[in-house]
């Protein structure tokens, strides 16, 4: 499973980056209207950080005007993907832009039907909110596994994001049935690797060392 983090927070990605463990980032208009600065520059940075997918939104609703927006954010950096919400005019938008070789990443999937008709149109990636289901009551991961059942039975090669990560079961489910990626937020990452067991077991080794190296 590929990792992408989920901010737009360049002291984030750059730690997460150290890691090795970074693929790609996606940001949206909320996680980039919470850091200081423009936000083409932030895109720009983050491209030169991440040698890898980076998704960012576009906020008109209709398909020209997203096209528009796409073409712009395209001139920030080879890796911008473009991220259009699932309606129709996101489609139509999305269906013209592959005829550019322009990625998509349509965004905003509650539904099987919806990654279907995306895929269809020609986005590159899907980014089911499993998190925001949840909320609802709705079980997020059903729908990964809806999502990807469906592009196995058509051999459809559309990537699957799954979004709106809340906590380490999230990417521990997401891996358990295979998905394509996960885009994580990095409070969650920080959690990723944190064990009681492995923090003991590392006091124990320094505290045993310590008796026999005085
Ligand atoms: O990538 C989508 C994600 O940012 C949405 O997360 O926590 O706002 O549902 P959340």
């Amino acid at each position: 499973m590929k990792f992408f983090i989920d901010t737009a927070n360049i002291k984030e990605i750059e730690t997460a980056h150290q890691l090795g463990i970074l693929d790609g980032v996606t940001t949206n208009p909320t996680l980039l209207s919470r850091e200081k600065g423009d936000y083409r520059e932030i895109l720009k940075q983050i491209c030169k950080i991440v040698d890898g997918p980076i998704s960012a939104e576009v906020i008109s609703d209709d398909s020209e005007g997203m096209i528009k927006e796409a073409e712009k954010l395209r001139e920030i950096g080879d890796n911008i993907v473009i991220k259009i919400p699932c309606t129709k005019q996101g489609l139509i938008a999305v269906n013209k832009l592959r005829n550019e070789e322009i990625l998509c990443n349509v965004t905003l999937i509650f539904s099987p039907v919806q990654a279907l008709m995306s895929a269809r149109a020609g986005a590159a990636f899907v980014s089911p909110f499993v998190g925001r289901l949840d909320d609802i009551q709705h079980d997020g991961m059903n729908l990964i596994q809806d999502i990807m059942t469906i592009y196995d039975n058509y051999c459809m090669d559309t990537e699957i994001i799954v979004a709106s990560i809340r906590h380490p079961i999230h990417v521990v489910q997401a891996a358990l049935i295979g998905a394509d990626i996960c885009t994580i937020p990095f409070s969650v990452i920080d959690k990723l690797l944190n064990h009681p067991l492995t923090n003991n077991g590392i006091a124990n080794f320094k505290a045993d060392w310590e008796k026999v190296s005085k």
